[in-house]
């Protein structure tokens, strides 16, 4: 998964599932990273709304928040003439997180219409990592069949669902648990969390 020696280049999309705080300390860590070169955060409308009522903030202060990095560019859904929208722009990696299901079923149907949904095509199209955190409960039979239809097509699809075993204390801790299986999944060394042994 790494494209050049320089450092990954990673796409992250957030979209309005709840869990808002979850896209913003991914993407804090993958900030604090060494070995990031390139960071394209996509948020949809959703997203913004979602990370207002959730945690009070407004889409400029959550970004602002964010650490400094030279390779973090911010596009809101309609950006469809962003690099990213284009599969000859190599990257190694397009996380969408959260995932609403509504997103989860643009995709899966082939019928995206922003740039979270088309950045995730084109990671499908060009064979290329996509990762996928849905968040939902109860899951209705088609999101089930949606997110089966992500999986077949080569999606990884991975539910933030919490690990007790490494003893967390916090709502952080068992963020990072599931963030390190992420890393995993990326091919990004991490010691975010205990591993079991
Ligand atoms: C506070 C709040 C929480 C929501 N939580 C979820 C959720 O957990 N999962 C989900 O699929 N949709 C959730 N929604 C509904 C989505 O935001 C809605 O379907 C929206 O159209 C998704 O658009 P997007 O995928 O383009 O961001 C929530 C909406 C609000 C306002």
């Amino acid at each position: 998964m790494n494209r050049n020696k320089q450092g990954k280049r990673l796409v992250v999309a957030a979209t309005g599932a709840s869990g808002a705080r979850l896209a913003v300390r991914f993407l804090t860590h993958l900030l604090e990273r060494s070995d990031l070169s390139e960071l394209h955060f996509v948020a949809s409308d959703g997203f913004k709304l979602v990370a207002l009522k959730e945690e009070g903030a407004d889409f400029k202060a959550l970004c602002k928040s964010l650490p400094d990095h030279p390779g973090l560019r911010i596009y809101d859904e309609r950006a469809l003439d962003a690099c990213v929208s284009s599969g000859s722009y190599p990257v190694d990696g397009t996380v969408i997180i959260p995932a609403s299901l509504a997103t989860v079923g643009a995709i899966a149907s082939g019928a995206g219409r922003n740039l979270c949904h088309r950045v995730a095509e084109v990671a499908l199209k060009e064979g290329r990592p996509l990762l996928v955190v849905p968040r939902e409960t109860p899951l209705s039979l088609i999101h089930l069949q949606n997110l089966t239809r992500l999986r077949e097509a080569g999606a990884v699809i991975a539910p933030f669902i919490p690990a007790f075993y490494q003893k967390p204390a916090t709502v952080e801790d068992l963020m990072d648990h599931f963030f390190m299986r992420l890393f995993d999944h990326m091919g990004l060394p991490s010691t975010l969390s205990a591993r079991w042994s």
